[in-house]
């Protein structure tokens, strides 16, 4: 009695683990394509879903992904291109996201996480140099090309860096969420909205005033 009661404890609780590692629920039909036009008032968890007999072949396709981003967009050089709900309605709700990843000449994808996701990356152009930062601290890391792939697990603070002084990179990253989330570390610290105060950021990073002035500077301009 005593040994069935502990099995059963330890199967819930090795279940309760393994309900934490999932990604996205499962949904609770074959598709729900997105409803961009659904009612802005209503909060859900996702968008709305059109009538699924209006349902066509295009919802479950984009090009979005096909031209590269604008790196002159951001002071880092990257463009990011993820699919939504705008440009692959189809994909609503099925637990996966994909996203393009332009890198300018030495430019940097500056190290971030994503709360929601997983991440595999595969270089498809130039040279990349990728990285992430395990809990204890570790880093792992690999120079990408083209046809090479990586993996960011969930959570875990990462980067990618084109290495090339004159060649742009490509690469193309898959999500095991519809909504990975991103939080640029540095961007994160310095430029919050309100921002954290001073005094905390100077402790953290064993800096003085002025170089949270300079640094604060530097990300926002
Ligand atoms: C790219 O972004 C920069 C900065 O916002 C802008 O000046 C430029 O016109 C954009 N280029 C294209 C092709 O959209």
């Amino acid at each position: 009695m005593r040994t069935t009661f502990k099995l059963l404890f330890m199967s819930l609780v090795l279940w309760s683990g393994l309900a934490k590692a999932k990604a996205d629920p499962d949904p609770l039909q074959d598709y729900c394509v997105a409803d961009p036009n659904g009612p802005q008032t209503l909060y859900l968890n996702g968008a709305s879903c059109i009538d699924p007999q209006l349902a066509a072949s295009s919802h479950f396709a984009t090009s979005a992904l096909s031209m590269p981003g604008n790196t002159s967009a951001n002071s880092f050089g990257f463009s990011v291109i993820l699919t939504s709900t705008r440009n692959l309605p189809g994909y609503h709700t099925q637990g996966v996201a994909m996203a393009r990843v332009d890198i300018a000449p030495n430019a940097l994808v500056p190290p971030h996480s994503h709360p929601r996701a997983s991440e595999v990356t595969i270089c498809i152009k130039g040279e990349i140099l990728v990285g992430f930062v395990d809990t204890s601290n570790h880093q792992y890391t690999q120079t990408l090309r083209p046809g090479e792939s990586f993996v960011f697990p969930k959570g875990l603070i990462h980067y990618l860096y084109n290495v090339s002084p004159t060649h742009p990179a490509t690469s193309i990253s898959g999500f095991n969420s519809q909504n990975p989330g991103a939080q640029l570390t540095s961007v994160a610290a310095f430029t919050s909205k309100p921002p954290l105060p001073d005094e905390v950021l100077e402790k953290a990073f064993k800096i003085n005033g002025q170089d949270v002035v300079r640094i604060r500077r530097n990300l926002e301009g």
